[in-house]
This record gives structure tokens, C-alpha cells and sequence, in this order.
């Protein structure tokens, strides 16, 4: 299935073997002084009220894409509702975050640099502390004619974050026609998530991205929790309309393998567990543990490089 629309086209068509899962092509080229400042920025404190986050403080590049925490803390030292998704090849995605409530990085990150949670900043704020600074000042005249302004800003972000494609997974390179990139047992994997149908909803050249669903189609998966908080009700929380309930934008399993933990809430440590949750909750199927490793093993060859280096997770590698 193609996603109605996508925040940018990368990518190539489906190949002629028909897969339902496309390689992920390098990222479209982008001028790189415009990805330099977004880079810069993206990683600066400054972007947030008492230089207290960059957004790469729960977006670690050198990682994942996401901090490993099943919840970060917030500005205000709290948890955050929602785990960190992983920013890497979010640009293919139909909408941003768990409730697909944004349709593009300018909305999504104008949105996290004013949430008091998040960088809880202001437009004043901000871009008087980037235009106290020489070095900003000249990049943002070069590129844009002006002093940093919310409009540079953004757009520098967003350039920035269309660079984050991850290529040359083990599996981009079999679906290309390599079919040794993968072991025996990784593509009995791939047959099983086929097979059991997982394929219906993570598919695509994201492997997920471009569909909302139900989370807890066959079983409740919310029945046994004590409390349901506000994120659990998914786009009924952002719609107020009664079939969202639950429902939520199809995550990517790009480089899941190096996400953990899983789900909208981070419950979910194991990516084994995770897999055999969305077998009885997604498809009414309890999976034995032979099936459910497969797939796991299946799902290992889903990661891929950013700068020709293999990603790794932050989970395992806690924030210094
Ligand atoms: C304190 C942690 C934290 C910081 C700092 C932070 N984010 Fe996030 N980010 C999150 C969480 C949590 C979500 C998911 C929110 C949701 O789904 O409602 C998210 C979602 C996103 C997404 C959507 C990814 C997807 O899969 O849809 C993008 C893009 C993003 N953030 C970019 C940024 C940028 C740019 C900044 C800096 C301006 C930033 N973030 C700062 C925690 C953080
Ligand atoms: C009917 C649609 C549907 C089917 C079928 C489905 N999934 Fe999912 N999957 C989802 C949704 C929706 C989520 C997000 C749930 C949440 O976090 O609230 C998800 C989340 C996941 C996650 C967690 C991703 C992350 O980054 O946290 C994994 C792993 C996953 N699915 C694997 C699978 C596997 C393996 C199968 C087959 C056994 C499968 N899914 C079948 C819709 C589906």
C-alpha cells in the first residue's frame, strides 16, 4: 500500500518482486549549509528555557534516534506522557507522533520548542539568545537574508530532519536482490510476519507510518490497567470522536530493534514481548516462542546507518 501523501518523497517505487515492504533510498539531496544549521541547532540547549534540552537530548543521533527512556523527564521533572519516538526516517511518516496530530516538522516542532514541558521556550526568548550570537547571526543572513527569525528557524530544523534517513539495512540490501544480507532463520522471520499478517498494518517503504489503528483489535490491551491516562486513549484524546478511541498512527519498525521500549507509553522493555503483545492484541494470535524469536530476528535486519554508521541503542547507552 502507498501512504496517501508523504511529508517528503524519498524513496524509490516498489520494486518489480512486489514486496510490501520498499528499500529506503539515501536521502534526497538538501543544500548543506541549511542541514549544517538545523544540525546546529537541533543540538543546541540554547533552543529551550534555561538551556535546560536540546532536542538531541531525547533524539540522540549518535543512538537511535530516541533517548532508551521508557518515559523522559520533562522541564518540569516530571514524565513525559509519551515515550520519545526515534526522529530517524520520521520524514516518511504521514503524520508526526503517536496520534499522528501534526502533518509536518515546522507544526511539530514549533509545537515542542512552546510546550512547557518540552523546551518550554518563546519565539522572543529564542531568537534573541540566536541573535546574540555572531555565529548565528552571519549563517542565518547567508541562507535566509535576515536575522534568525522563527521562519529560518523552522525551516532549518525541518531540512535538518529530512537528512535523517537511515539506509542500507541488511534487508534494504536482500530486497534489492542480495539475498544472502540475511541468515535462513531472519527470512523464515519475514515469511512469519507475512504470514501472521503484521504486514497488513507495518508496511511500505517506513514499514508502518502511513495508516492509524486501533491498538487492541482482538484484545483490550488497556483491560488490566489500573488507571487509562489521557495518552492511552490515543486520537480520541486530539478528535473527541468515539472510533479513535485507542487508536493510533502504525509505528515504523525501521531500526526497532535499537528503540526499545516499546509502545506509545514505553511499557514494553522486550522486543520479543513486544511482538507476541501485538500477535494477541493485532491479530488474535498467541505466538510460541520459536515464531516469536524469528520475527525478532527478522526485525534485527531492519537497522540501518545514519553516515554509514550502523545505529545502536540508547537504552543500553544512557545519556552520559
Ligand atoms: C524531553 C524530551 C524531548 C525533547 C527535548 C524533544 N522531544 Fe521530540 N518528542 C518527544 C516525545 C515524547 C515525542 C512524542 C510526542 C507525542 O507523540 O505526542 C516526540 C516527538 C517528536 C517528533 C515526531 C517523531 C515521530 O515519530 O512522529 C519529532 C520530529 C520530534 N519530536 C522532534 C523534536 C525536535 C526538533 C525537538 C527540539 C526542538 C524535540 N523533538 C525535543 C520528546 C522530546
Ligand atoms: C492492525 C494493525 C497492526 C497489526 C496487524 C500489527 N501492528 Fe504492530 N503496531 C500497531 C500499532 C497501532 C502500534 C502502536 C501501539 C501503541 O504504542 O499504542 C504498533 C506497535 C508495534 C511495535 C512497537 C513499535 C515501537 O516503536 O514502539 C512493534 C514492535 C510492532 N508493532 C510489531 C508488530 C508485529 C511483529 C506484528 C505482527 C505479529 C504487528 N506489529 C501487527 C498496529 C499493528
Amino acid at each position: 500500500m502507498v501512504a496517501p501523501f508523504a511529508l517528503v518523497e524519498v524513496g524509490r517505487p516498489a520494486p518489480e518482486t512486489a514486496e510490501p515492504i520498499a528499500p529506503l533510498a539515501e536521502a534526497r539531496a538538501a543544500d548543506p549549509a541549511r542541514v549544517a544549521l538545523g544540525e546546529s541547532l537541533f543540538n543546541d540547549p540554547r533552543l529551550s528555557h534555561g538551556d535546560l534540552f536540546a532536542c538531541s537530548s531525547c533524539h540522540r543521533l549518535d543512538r537511535g534516534g530516541d533517548d532508551g527512556q521508557v518515559r523522559s523527564v520533562a522541564a518540569d521533572s516530571g514524565r513525559l506522557d509519551f515515550n520519545a519516538p526515534t526522529v530517524f526516517n520520521a520524514t516518511l511518516d504521514f503524520r508526526l507522533n503517536w496520534r499522528g496530530n501534526f502533518h509536518s516538522f515546522e507544526e511539530q516542532n514549533e509545537a515542542a520548542l512552546l510546550d512547557k514541558r518540552l523546551m518550554n521556550t518563546s519565539w522572543e526568548e529564542l531568537l534573541a539568545k540566536l541573535r546574540a550570537d555572531p555565529d548565528y547571526s552571519g549563517r542565518f543572513a547567508k541562507l535566509y537574508g535576515a536575522a534568525p527569525g522563527r521562519t529560518g528557524v523552522l525551516d532549518a530544523l525541518a531540512v535538518f530532519q529530512r537528512s535523517l534517513i537511515t539506509p542500507d539495512a541488511r534487508f534494504d540490501r536482500y530486497l534489492k536482490g542480495e539475498r544472502g544480507a540475511i541468515s535462513g532463520d531472519e527470512e523464515q522471520g519475514y515469511r512469519l510476519f507475512k504470514a501472521y499478517g503484521c504486514i497488513a498494518c507495518h508496511q511500505g517503504v517506513n514499514i508502518g507510518g502511513n495508516l492509524f489503528q486501533k491498538f487492541g483489535i482482538f484484545q483490550d490491551p488497556f483491560a488490566g490497567q489500573k488507571t487509562v491516562t489521557t495518552a492511552d486513549l490515543g486520537r480520541f484524546a486530539v478528535t473527541g470522536i468515539e472510533a479513535d478511541r485507542h487508536v493510533f498512527r502504525v509505528p515504523s519498525l525501521r531500526n526497532v530493534a535499537v528503540t526499545a521500549p516499546y509502545f506509545h507509553d514505553g511499557s514494553t522493555a522486550s522486543l520479543g514481548e513486544a511482538v507476541r503483545i501485538m500477535a494477541r492484541n493485532q491479530l488474535g494470535r498467541e505466538l510460541d516462542q520459536h515464531d516469536a524469536d524469528l520475527i525478532v530476528e527478522f526485525l534485527g535486519t531492519l537497522t540501518g546507518r545514519y553516515r554509514g554508521r550502523l545505529l545502536t541503542s540508547a537504552a543500553e547507552h544512557p545519556q552520559p
